[in-house]
C-alpha cells in the first residue's frame, strides 16, 4: 500500500479548528448533501410564515470497533461537537466486520443520512461503501484511516508518517546501534503502513551503515495486543533474547511487547515506543516499561471532523491546503499534528491536556511507593 502525501502551495499547517475554518474555501450555493433542501426550508425568503420546522442534519458515523479505549472516545468527542453544531449523530460499529461494517453503512444511506464520516475496517474493502454512498449523492469523510482505491470526499487524521517517524527517532535516541523489532498493526490498515514508512524514514540510513539491523519485522492482525504478544514472543526467541530495541505501532501492541519482554525479565531494559497515550500505556512510561508513546489529540481530530461534515451536510464545498494520494485520487486532507511524549512531558502535554488526570497517570507508581512492593 502506497500513499503519497502531496501539499498545495496556499496557507500553512492547521492549528486549531478556527484556522481550519479560516482556511477553507466554502461556497453555500451548491446544497449537496441528501437532505439540504429540507434543512434549509425553515426562514427562506418565500414565505417564512408557512415554513416548516427545519429536519436536522444527520450525519452517520461508520466505526470499525468500539472494543478499543481510543475509539470510544472518538465516538463521544465528534458526537458532542457534532451536536453542538444542531446535527444528529447515527452512530454503527462493526467491531473488525468487513460485511457488517458494509452493511451498518448501505443501512445509513438508505435511511439518507446527510452524510457519512468512516472509520474503515479494511482500507480497499471500504471502498465500496463510497461507491454505495456517492450513487445516493452522499459524501464521505475518511476519518483517521484512509479508504483506499475511492473517490473519498476529504480525509481527516494525524500526520501518520510522522507519527512513524516521532517513534523511530525517540528509540534511535536510546539505542543508536543494535538488533531492532519492528512489531507494526494490522496489514488492512493504510495508518499502519504510513507509520512504517515515518519509521524507516528514520531507520534506513542506520540500517544501511551498519548501526542497525531489524532482526523481525511483522504486521499485527487487527492490531491485537495478544498477535503483538506472540510475535514478540517470537522475535525474542528467534534472536536467542538479543533484542535492543522495540518500534510497536501502537500502545495495545506496546502492551503485548511489555508482557514478552517482562517474561524474559527484559521489562524497562530496552526502549519499547507506542501510539495514542492510552492510560495503561502513560503509566507503563512512569513506570519505565514503555519509552514513549505518540499522543493525537483526539478531540482536536473529532471536533475538526464534526465541523466539516456538518459543513459538508449542508452542501458546502471544502477544500484543504494537501492532499494524499489513496492510489486512485489526490484526497483533500486535513492532516493534525502528533507529539511525541516521553516521562519528562509527559505532565506538560497529555497531563496538561487533560486527556489523563495526573493520579491516574501515575496511581500506580504512587501506590507502589506506599506498599513499598
Ligand atoms: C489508529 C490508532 C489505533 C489503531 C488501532 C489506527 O488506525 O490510528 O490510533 O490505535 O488504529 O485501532
Amino acid at each position: 500500500m502506497k500513499g503519497r502525501i502531496g501539499r498545495r502551495a496556499i496557507g500553512s499547517r492547521l492549528g486549531t479548528i478556527g484556522a481550519v475554518a479560516a482556511m477553507l474555501l466554502l461556497s453555500a450555493c451548491s446544497p449537496g448533501g441528501a437532505n439540504a433542501g429540507l434543512a434549509e426550508n425553515a426562514g427562506g425568503p418565500s414565505g417564512a410564515a408557512e415554513a416548516q420546522p427545519a429536519r436536522k442534519l444527520v450525519v452517520g458515523l461508520s466505526l470499525d470497533t468500539l472494543l478499543e479505549e481510543r475509539w470510544k472516545k472518538d465516538r463521544d468527542l465528534f458526537k458532542a461537537a457534532a451536536e453542538k453544531l444542531g446535527a444528529e449523530v447515527d452512530v454503527q460499529a462493526a467491531n473488525g466486520d468487513d460485511a457488517k461494517q458494509i452493511a451498518q453503512a448501505e443501512n445509513m444511506i438508505s435511511r439518507r443520512v446527510d452524510v457519512l464520516v468512516v472509520v474503515p475496517h479494511d482500507a480497499e474493502v471500504s471502498a465500496a461503501i463510497v461507491a454505495k454512498a456517492h450513487r445516493a449523492g452522499i459524501k464521505v469523510i475518511s476519518y483517521d484511516r484512509l479508504i483506499l482505491n475511492a473517490d473519498v470526499d476529504l480525509y481527516v487524521s494525524f500526520d501518520n508518517e510522522k507519527v512513524g517517524a516521532l517513534a523511530a527517532q525517540a528509540i534511535v535516541a536510546q539505542a543508536p546501534r543494535g538488533n531492532f523489532v519492528l512489531i507494526e498493526g494490522a496489514d488492512t490498515d493504510n495508518n499502519a503502513h504510513m507509520i512504517k514508512r515515518g519509521q524507516l524514514s528514520v531507520l534506513q540510513s542506520l540500517v544501511d551503515r551498519g548501526d542497525i539491523q531489524i532482526v523481525y519485522d511483522r504486521f499485527t492482525k487487527e492490531w491485537k495486543p495478544a498477535e503483538a504478544l506472540a510475535n514478540m514472543r517470537a522475535a525474542l526467541q528467534a534472536n536467542g533474547g538479543a533484542v535492543d530495541a522495540v518500534l510497536a505501532a501502537n500502545d495495545g501492541t506496546a502492551g503485548g511487547v511489555a508482557a514478552a519482554l517482562a517474561e524474559r525479565g527484559l521489562a524497562g531494559k530496552i526502549p519499547v515506543s507506542g501510539m495514542d497515550a492510552e492510560l495503561a500505556a502513560a503509566q507503563r512510561i512512569v513506570e519505565g516499561t514503555q519509552t514513549m508513546t505518540v499522543y493525537k489529540p483526539i478531540r482536536k481530530l473529532a471536533e475538526t471532523a464534526a465541523e466539516l461534515a456538518v459543513r459538508m451536510a449542508k452542501g458546502e464545498r471544502v477544500s484543504t491546503d494537501r492532499t494524499v494520494f489513496n492510489k486512485k485520487i489526490d484526497v483533500p486532507a486535513i492532516l493534525l499534528e502528533p507529539i511525541a511524549v516521553n516521562r519528562s512531558n509527559i505532565d506538560a502535554t497529555i497531563i496538561a491536556d487533560g486527556f489523563h488526570s495526573r493520579e491516574d497517570v501515575y496511581r500506580h507508581v504512587k501506590e507502589t511507593a506506599a506498599t513499598g512492593k
